[in-house]
């Protein structure tokens, strides 16, 4: 005997992964998150594909031209982070904090587009024609033809791209607008997963660029289903924080260019102004001696950027001595702890370390190992270090100062900004002019900062 089952009606899904399941449980089973399972409607699929929409394999040797690969804006700090300009029918999505200026990024690119006569629509689902009206004015681009697009239903989007056929489209964001005949509100998962692959759908098949804005939730994740990263050919984050005038944008996935690529703007009063030296924002006045403070040169993307580490070694008030740590990650600071205290012999348990990365820059490079112990040993004797120094290497489990890569962009950095020494592994072998302003110091084991004065 056969029984027939009932097909589930509804599917829920989980707004952290995206996981599936056609019950309700309190605790995703799949990433662990409670209460982040949300209902939705399944919806009959097309039971056979029809022949008009049903498409041929194609061969990658024939000869067909190619249409012209990257929009380029004319903006250089945007344009690298992409790779290079915008790619042909590409997804991006532009993901940031509420207030740092995403829109603003955006309209300001909108405006560049149009001006090398690139079409653009610009389709807002968070503010009104006014605001943006506004913000264009505050631009200086309220001169400029582009077209606005207040609207947040997805049908009524799809029908204006086809009807404008820009070359680029930003949709502003891609939490405000639904679509009807998907179940849910705005926001939801199942709205974020399906008005999204529409409009993917679209934009390859049509061959426009879409740049889709995404708020992040408290965690600092994209808010919506982590699926919506892996369809998306480009992540850009837009970060900063309230109390600095600089803005980040960091690409952390890009099928058509490097990842982790910056670029760097300054939110001025008339808009985003790009930062072509960052090396001149990160670190200030050298010409004081100053404790626990030292110069370290990281690299982000394609290029390397001088960064000032400060540390505060205090004697500790309570039983457990505090460590605190911002711009990197925290087992980074207790690792190096331990490595002085097992090869320096120093002792910190009675100490508490603070560290961060002055301006408020994140780097997760590990060439900054050697100038964060400086920056500790130096705070610990209450003596500044050389304050006309860059420190660069990585450091190893067994104190070891290791290699770490594009060592040559990085010393070229450091002279450029007029240090007169570095710091560097004594394995590399730097090809180097000897000159007698420019000192290279190769260290073999953390244990010899103990020697410097
Ligand atoms: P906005 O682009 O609206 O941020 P988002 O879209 O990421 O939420 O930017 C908002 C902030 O930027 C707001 O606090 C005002 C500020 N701002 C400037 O400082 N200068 C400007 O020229 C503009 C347009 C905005
Ligand atoms: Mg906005």
């Amino acid at each position: 005997m056969v029984f027939s089952m009932a097909k589930p009606k509804s599917i829920f899904s989980c707004n952290q992964c995206g996981y599936e399941s056609p019950k309700w449980t309190g605790k995703c089973p799949e990433c662990g998150q409670w209460n982040s399972l949300e209902e939705s409607e399944i919806r009959p699929r097309a039971s056979k594909a029809q022949k008009s929409s049903l498409k041929a394999p194609q061969l990658i040797s024939e000869n067909q031209t190619a249409p012209q690969s990257r929009l380029v804006s004319g903006n250089r700090e945007f344009d690298r982070v992409l790779g290079g300009g915008i790619f042909h029918s590409s997804v991006n999505l532009v993901a940031g904090d509420p207030g740092i200026g995403k829109s603003t990024l955006l309209l300001q690119i909108a405006g560049a587009l149009v001006r090398k006569g690139i079409t653009v629509l610009y389709v807002s689902a968070e503010e009104s024609f006014w605001q943006i009206k506004n913000r264009a004015e505050r631009l200086e681009l309220d001169k400029l033809t582009i077209p606005v697009l207040i609207e947040t239903e997805l049908e009524n989007i799809l029908y204006h791209i086809n009807q404008v056929n820009p070359q680029v489209v930003v949709v502003d964001s891609i939490q405000a607008i639904y679509s009807p005949n998907i179940a849910g509100a705005p926001g939801n998962v199942s709205q974020i997963r399906e008005c999204s692959s529409q409009l993917f759908r679209e934009a390859k098949e049509k061959g426009w660029s879409l740049f889709l804005v995404g708020h992040i939730t408290k965690e600092g994740n994209i808010a919506g289903p982590k699926l919506l990263e892996h369809m998306v050919d480009v992540v850009i984050y837009f970060e900063g924080d309230s109390f600095n005038q600089y803005r980040i944008l960091r690409s952390l996935k890009n099928r058509f260019g490097p990842a982790q690529e910056i670029g760097l703007f300054l939110m001025e009063k008339d808009g985003l102004k790009e930062v072509p030296n960052p090396s001149h924002l990160f670190i200030s006045d050298q010409s004081s001696n100053r404790v626990g403070s030292s110069v370290v040169c990281s690299f982000q993307g394609s290029r390397p950027i001088l960064a000032e580490i400060q540390a505060l070694v205090a004697r500790s008030n309570y039983g457990v001595p505090q460590r605190t740590v911002s711009g990197f990650d925290q087992r980074k600071l207790a690792l190096l702890l331990a490595i002085f205290e097992k090869h320096c012999g120093l002792n910190f348990s009675y100490y508490d370390v603070f560290v961060k990365i002055a301006g408020g820059l994140r780097i997760d490079d590990p060439a900054i190992d050697l100038g964060i112990s400086a920056a500790i040993y130096s705070s610990y004797l209450n003596q500044p270090l050389n304050n006309q120094a860059v420190y660069i290497g990585e450091i190893g489990l067994n104190g070891q100062v290791r290699s770490v890569s594009q060592l040559e962009k990085r010393v070229e950095e450091a002279v450029r900004l007029g240090f007169h020494s570095v710091y560097i592994p004594a394995w590399e072998n730097l090809k180097m002019p000897k000159s007698k302003d420019f000192q290279v110091q190769p260290m073999k084991n953390i244990s010899e900062l103990l020697k410097l004065k």
